[in-house]
């Protein structure tokens, strides 16, 4: 069994996956959005002092396993330095007191392999990579082989919501506020405009959106704030369709997959759909339990690692909170 620590933003999540069958044996999450909720976004320190209280109590439910983890995996890249730091820690106390090599994984890879627990991996596929800290679109052949093929020029699709939802004065994460409160709003009440709409270039930009939904909640008063809500979310939307719809036309899709936190948004999934319909492409989702930050997709991720022998030893691992795929 490998033992997996997921501590990269406003998550504390810990699981035990059998390598041979791939079943998870066990996984607990607790999450910090009370807390950081006053705030309207994760503050690092104070997610950091969240992890060292909430990694050691989950860990204490894992004891009766110990003797059977063939490996320790962590999140180590991308995220944020001081939060990823204590997963880190952890897992190399771990290492060194049950004598066991540690594997260091991406979290962006285990955001794709969010698609396979307790599954074989099935590839190639495209995938479009929705959180609060990343937007991109990943050509993905194996573990080891993923190309990156466009990215966001600046903010990310989930981070907009969060900020959207914030500048409302809904809380933190700004997701699910935001898609709640679009239900009862017009969808064309306000008609911002589609990011880089007359641009060629197959790429993501979110500054300049979260800048109009500024200037409309200081202009208008809460009754609007359902249909700037509903508004946002069609054109923050209509945003990533419109690029994909464009980078379909030189690939066409044939497996397409979308992962990470706003995954979860039910208007992005059903306009995915529609936009995949005439390509007979299927649409790959993770179940919404992992859909967020959580270490089922890491200890996933850990069973290819385990059987490409990445190791490290407990001395050699560091935390790079930029690093990419
Ligand atoms: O993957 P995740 O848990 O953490 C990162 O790796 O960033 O994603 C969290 C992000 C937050 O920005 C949150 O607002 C967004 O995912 N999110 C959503 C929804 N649920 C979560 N965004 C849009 N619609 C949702 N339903
Ligand atoms: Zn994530």
């Amino acid at each position: 069994m490998i033992l997996s620590i997921e501590s990269s933003c406003d998550d504390s999540s810990i699981s035990i996956t059998e390598i041979e069958t791939k079943k998870l044996i066990y996984h607990k999450k607790i999450s910090q959005e009370l807390e950081h909720s006053r705030y309207g976004g994760v503050v690092p320190e104070l997610a950091s002092r969240l992890h060292a209280q909430a990694l050691p109590s989950i860990l204490s439910e894992c004891e009766s396993w110990f003797s059977q983890l063939k490996a320790i995996a962590v999140t180590n890249e991308p995220g944020l330095g001081v939060t990823l730091i204590e997963g880190v820690v952890m897992a190399k106390a771990l290492s060194l007191a049950l004598h066991i090599p540690i594997l260091p994984i991406n979290h962006l890879k285990g955001h794709i392999y969010s698609l396979f627990i307790e599954k074989e991996a099935a590839f190639p596929i495209t995938v479009l990579l929705v959180s609060g800290g990343h937007t991109q679109l990943i050509e993905v052949e194996s573990y080891r082989n993923m190309k990156t093929v466009a990215t966001t020029m600046d903010d990310s699709y989930g981070e907009s919501f969060d900020k959207a939802a914030k500048m409302m004065g809904l809380g933190y994460p700004g997701g699910p506020l935001i898609e709640k409160l679009a239900l009862s709003g017009n969808a064309k009440g306000f008609s911002f405009t589609v990011p880089l709409h007359q641009s060629p270039l197959i790429a993501f930009s979110y500054s300049g959106l979260k800048n109009q939904v500024r200037l409309a909640v200081e202009a208008n008063d809460i009754s609007s704030y359902p249909d700037i809500a509903a508004s946002f979310q069609r054109v923050a939307t209509e945003h990533l369709i419109q690029k994909l719809k464009k980078y379909f036309k030189i690939n066409p899709p044939k497996r397409f997959a979308i992962v990470g936190g706003a995954s979860a948004n039910l208007y992005l999934r059903e306009r995915t759909s529609e936009l995949l319909r005439p390509y007979n492409a299927d649409l790959i989702l993770s179940e919404l339990t992992y859909c967020s930050d959580n270490a089922a997709m890491i200890g996933r991720a850990a069973v290819e690692a385990f059987r490409l022998g990445e190791f490290r030893d407990y001395r050699d691992l560091l935390v790079n909170p930029r690093c990419q795929l």
